[in-house]
């Protein structure tokens, strides 16, 4: 039988809330940015974004509730992620999860918002396990194999900033507006990615760890030369920076992807599959560095569309369904966790 489940998202800056059923079918997904009450800030504030979720979320559940046009009584079971992320927004999805669980007797599952993001593609694109994954948002970057909803092997990841707070240093540090990445993205276009020679950080190490921080060191370095020399960047100078800066990126992240993939087959040769998510998976250039190199080694590109790869709680009520199905209670007992490894 169909049941319905309520998702509850406030790990970082998105206060969401979404009604989706066991059959797939998303009744509902509302996405409350708080961007702009950080933006003068030059990024997210933990206490301001723990108060506006506090303030935003139980809209944001009466609104998907209205949106799927579902009545509280009819939800089956309520998932809520309970970290990692910022403590402030978890323990706020948490209470007001927990007490609508409690008036209305459902369960209450809570879900890791990493295994959120990886379970998707088997949302939008009911991708059979296991699939390989890659997580590259603005706090995390990892290639993980997904066994099943609750069996998650990690294969790398970054040991230093996530390529998408690289994106956004990048972009402060050259006066574009935040988050940073789609304006690197669009200056990039009209820029020459082989003006600077650009640090791959890690690629000479064997394994799919990535470090990102000293590419961005290496974007300041530049920047500061050329200020010096000609007192001010042109318009030029700043689209060749992203340019490089980006090309960079793009091309780690394909590399380290080929050797997650040589990982994976090792283990699981049958349909293969990678899969992307998170806001970074956004970017053109890197989508088609991995588009590339997923078509060179025979395996199956796919990623969830845009708003389901950036934050959302689609994403958190379907991992409560599929932990649901397993017989599996979700974090037990449900605490809010600011860490949260898979
Ligand atoms: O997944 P997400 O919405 O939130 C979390 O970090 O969990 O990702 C946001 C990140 C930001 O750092 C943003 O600059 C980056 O994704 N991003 C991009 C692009 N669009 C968003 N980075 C590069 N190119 C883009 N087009
Ligand atoms: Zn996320």
């Amino acid at each position: 039988m169909t049941s319905l489940v309520l998702g509850i998202e406030s790990s970082c800056d998105d206060t969401a809330a979404a009604v989706v059923a066991s059959d797939r079918r998303i009744l509902s997904s509302v996405v409350a940015d708080q961007s702009r009450l950080h933006a003068a800030f030059g990024g997210v504030v933990p206490e301001i974004a723990a108060r506006a979720h506090t303030e935003k979320l139980d809209h944001a559940v009466e609104a998907a509730l209205a949106e799927a046009g579902v009545a509280l009584a009819e939800i089956d079971a309520i998932a809520v992620t309970a970290g990692p992320g910022l403590i402030g927004g978890v323990l706020s999805g948490v209470m007001l999860a927990r007490g609508l669980a409690t008036g209305t007797g459902v369960p209450l599952v809570g879900v890791n918002h990493l295994a959120g993001h990886a379970l998707t593609p088997r949302l939008t694109d009911d991708l059979a396990f296991p699939y390989l994954m890659l997580l590259v948002s603005g706090g995390h970057c990892q290639f993980l194999i997904v066994n099943g909803p609750d069996d998650f092997a990690r294969l790398g990841g970054t040991i230093d900033d996530a390529p998408g707070e690289a994106f956004d240093k990048t972009a402060r540090a050259l006066g574009l507006p935040q988050p940073g990445g789609p304006h690197v993205e669009r200056e990039a276009a009209q820029g020459d990615p082989k003006r600077f020679d650009f640090p791959r950080p890690l690629l000479g190490r064997p394994g799919c760890d990535m470090s990102f921080s000293g590419l961005k060191t290496a974007l300041m370095r530049e920047r500061d030369r050329i200020v010096a020399e000609k007192s001010g960047l042109t318009r030029q100078d700043r689209a060749d920076l992203c340019a490089g800066f980006q090309a960079a990126v793009a091309e780690v992240l394909a590399q380290k992807a080929a050797r997650a993939i040589d990982a994976y087959l090792a283990t699981s040769p049958s349909a293969p599959a990678i899969a992307v998510a998170g806001g970074v998976a956004a970017n053109g250039a890197i989508r088609a560095a991995l588009e590339t190199v997923s078509r060179d080694k025979g395996v199956a590109f796919t990623a969830p569309p845009l708003p389901l790869c950036t934050d959302n709680a689609a994403m958190i009520a379907w991992a409560g369904i599929e932990l649901l199905a397993i017989g599996h209670p979700g974090m037990d007992p449900l605490v809010a966790r600011p860490r949260w490894p898979l």
